[in-house]
């Protein structure tokens, strides 16, 4: 096999932070036009390898090649002079810029003669390159108004824009639904066609298998092994990934559920509800399923006094209750784990210990003084549930990977011991061990008496820990199902609006 054969050759990288060895000796090799996936859990090293692929990290030692030359990427201009552009998996768009602007930051079209912006062929250029890929956004809208996927998708249109040969892919599809992943794929496959190489990381194995061609495994920062996908399947990956054989992914339990803990009414946002109604017993997981835009976070939010209800009466324990913000939620014993976790949930410039046990300080501290052995026994009771990797618990969540920092958010919640635990997305950007940890704590709680209420896109995910499910569409639960009647089908009949067979 000829040395050349490969586009991009990483070799012998490593990089340490404080108290971690991100990266041990790793080598990363690309052929051009493939599509290679790039996995492993939590915390494994795959966005660091990528930011120093991409610049916006330096490496402790190691070198990296293009087209068989030797090459020193710097900073991310280096990168995109060399043709390599990367998606982020923390999103990196200005909220109050258009998105027309954000795609084209820093290069923007000027007018020949003059240096001015050219306003026209900036909006015209993006809003095309968006309809290429099939995003029904305005470019002059602003980005902070746009839902996470529809953020994402201007991600990928501003690295597309860029002309790159080499797109690295930061789990690109963790906030898209299966629709906006499938138009997202058949872009992958038309760069390849150009002979465009694509670095794609995910934790879906699912979509692991459908697009690519090749698949590198990292563990704790160490190179386990790269092969053509053709000679892997599911579960070789995940024991390379993981490092053991895992249990059931699904563990269900036979939790017996009790009476009804939160019973909602016709409850309307004025926007995205219209006339939710729902009942949630003590002991169940309740599924709520629906395609993007169904409402699934608007009631999850509504419920939980994040956004007002305009109409629409909430009981808890028979008894009617009136949530008007989040803080109200708390005090009735109700927790909200959000879609948006970065944005929503986490202090970054915290440590990891303050960020878990933030919420429950009030049951902490006596006389307003925090009992911080207790705090700190709390926040590491969960580290070790939710498998946090992480040095110290001191360390600043903005220092922790993806996963990791979900993991934080979810702890946070736990912590609080609710009677109503509301999780919208739980395993979304989570490692598949972790997942199954997840999904084991959401029945113990459940096991515990809690009413836990799940809203997931993920099907399997779904169909594996609900109870029961729902299916919203256009803001209203159309269908339920009971755990034995449900199936992958007729949840997404319901959600588009086929004709359906459900228990009701
Ligand atoms: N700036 C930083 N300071 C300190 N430690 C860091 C920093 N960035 C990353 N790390 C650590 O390096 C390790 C690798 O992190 P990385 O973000 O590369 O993981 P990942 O494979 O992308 O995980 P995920 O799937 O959760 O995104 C982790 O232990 C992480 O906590
Ligand atoms: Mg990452």
């Amino acid at each position: 096999m000829s040395e050349n054969k490969f586009y991009l050759r990483m070799e012998g990288i490593s990089k340490a932070f404080p108290g971690v060895q991100a990266l041990k000796d790793v080598n990363f090799y690309v052929a051009r036009g493939e599509i290679h996936a790039l996995v492993g859990e939590n915390g494994a090293g795959k966005t660091t390898l990528m930011k120093i692929l991409t610049g916006a990290l330096s490496m402790d030692s190691g070198s990296v090649s293009l087209k068989g030359s030797h090459v020193e990427i710097n900073t991310p201009t280096d990168a995109q002079q060399l043709g390599i552009s990367m998606i982020h998996q923390e999103l990196s768009l200005i909220p109050n810029l258009t998105v027309g602007q954000n795609i084209y930051l820093g290069r923007e079209p000027r007018w020949k003669i003059s240096a001015f912006i050219d306003w026209n062929r900036l909006y015209t250029d993006s809003q095309e390159l968006l309809s290429q890929l099939d995003v029904d956004v305005d470019a002059r809208a602003e980005v902070g108004s746009l839902s996470i996927a529809q953020q994402q998708m201007v991600e990928v249109a501003k690295a597309i824009s860029l002309n790159a040969d080499l797109i690295a892919m930061d789990e690109p599809t963790s906030s898209l639904t299966d629709r906006e992943t499938e138009v997202l794929f058949d872009t992958m496959r038309s760069f390849k066609k150009r002979g465009i190489s694509i670095i794609f990381i995910s934790h879906r194995l699912e979509e692991v298998f459908e697009i690519s061609d090749w698949v590198t495994v990292l563990r704790d920062g160490s190179l386990i092994g790269s092969e053509p996908i053709k000679d892997l399947d599911e579960e070789r990956v995940v024991q390379m990934m993981v490092g053991r054989e895992l249990g059931e992914m699904y563990p269900k339990g036979d939790v017996q559920r009790r009476g009804v803990i939160l019973e909602v009414n016709n409850l309307h946002d004025g926007r995205e509800l219209s006339g939710v109604s729902l009942e949630l017993y003590s002991g169940e997981i309740l599924g709520v399923a629906g395609l993007a835009g169904a409402g699934r976070t608007a009631l999850a939010e509504t419920i939980f006094g994040v956004r007002p209800a305009i109409t629409g009466d909430i009981e808890l324990d028979g008894s009617p209750v009136k949530i008007n913000s989040p803080g109200e939620a708390i005090r009735l014993g109700m927790g909200l784990v959000p879609e948006d976790r970065k944005q929503q949930g986490l202090f970054l410039n915290r440590a990891i210990r303050e960020n878990i046990v933030i919420s429950a300080l009030g049951k902490l501290s006596r006389f307003s003084f925090i009992n911080f052995s207790k705090a700190d026994k709390l926040a590491r009771e969960f580290a070790v549930k939710l498998d946090i990797r992480t040095p110290s618990l001191r360390q600043l969540v903005r220092n922790l990977s993806g996963g990791n920092q979900q993991k934080v958010v979810i702890a946070r919640w736990l912590t609080l011991n609710p009677r109503v635990l509301i999780l919208d997305e739980p395993t979304r950007g989570i490692d598949v061990g972790t997942k199954v940890e997840i999904h084991a704590l959401m029945n113990q709680l459940a096991e515990g008496g809690v009413g836990v209420l799940m809203v997931s896109s993920d099907l399997p995910e779904v169909l594996g820990v609900s109870d029961r499910i729902l299916v919203m569409r256009e803001g209203k639960v159309v269908s339920e199902f009971s755990r034995e009647h449900a199936t992958q089908d007729n949840i997404m009949h319901a959600a588009t609006g086929g004709k359906v067979n459900s228990d009701k």
